[in-house]
């Protein structure tokens, strides 16, 4: 049901209550799934994740099995029609996941700190284009200005456990237009809350058009902070 930009690949199988999800990872992909895994089963004691029914690997790939949660993807064509409930409900979920998530109890980092000791490398190896940059960041021009940029991290606005991979295709909207659940949580940890608001508010662009960046922070309850959504932006775009 779902093909990621590395080749992974999700499939549902079973029906009803019995459902699950089998996500898996070609053995090149880079992709560490067992990440997830302790993170879905860290986070499953205080908020909505799927939880993990199998775990495995062979010379194929590796793959993980998860119970199904409620409620469809934000970006099903039956949300994409109502993008105004799909926004709100991803903005009120992403608040609920990071008041719900205790930071002290958070083994994960995912500060901008810890995050760029792998920028760096990846620009040293030249692994970093700005040609493929998304437009909203061409301006910046170079790799070596990027990393002066990244260099100087916000102060933290607020610590929370971010989600780590924010954008509405990971948020689930049950039939009441509420979040019920959140997927894809490989890369959860301590962070500012807009190193997820920069991206969940980016994917608003891209899965249901212009004009919906100030709702989603509205439902969230905050307003805009144009410096740390465009720190975390380029954070995002130069890391893998
Ligand atoms: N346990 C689950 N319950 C419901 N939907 C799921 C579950 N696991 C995955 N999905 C669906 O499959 C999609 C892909 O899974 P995800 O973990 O996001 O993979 P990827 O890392 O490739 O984005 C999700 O967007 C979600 O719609
Ligand atoms: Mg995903």
């Amino acid at each position: 049901m779902w093909k990621n930009e590395l080749g992974g690949l999700t499939f549902r199988i079973g029906l009803g209550d019995a459902q699950q999800f089998v996500k898996w990872t070609p053995p090149d992909s880079g992709i560490d799934l067992s990440a997830e895994v302790v993170r879905l089963r860290w986070a499953a004691a205080f908020t909505v994740v799927p939880r993990v029914v199998d775990e495995e690997a062979d010379e194929t790939g590796s793959w993980i099995v998860t119970a199904g949660l409620p409620g469809r993807m934000a970006v099903d064509d039956y949300w994409k029609r109502d993008p105004r409930t799909a926004v709100r409900a991803i903005g009120t979920g992403l608040r609920a996941l990071h008041e719900e998530l205790p930071v002290a109890d958070c083994p994960f980092d995912w500060s901008a700190e810890q995050r760029l000791e792998t920028v760096r490398p990846r620009a040293a190896a030249g692994r970093i284009n700005p040609a493929d940059w998304h437009e909203d960041l061409q301006h910046i021009g170079t790799v070596e200005r990027a990393l002066g940029v990244l260099a100087d991290i916000p102060p933290v606005d607020e610590m929370v456990v971010c989600h780590g991979d924010a954008c509405a295709p990971n948020t689930l909207i049950g039939d009441d237009g509420t979040c019920s659940g959140h997927v894809d949580l490989g890369a959860l940890g301590v962070a500012d809350r807009w190193a997820d608001l920069a991206i969940a508010t980016w994917s608003t662009q891209w899965n249901y058009g212009p004009g919906w960046e100030e709702s989603l922070l509205e439902a969230y309850g905050v307003v805009p902070d144009p410096e740390r959504i465009m720190y975390y932006r380029l954070l995002w775009e130069l890391s893998d």
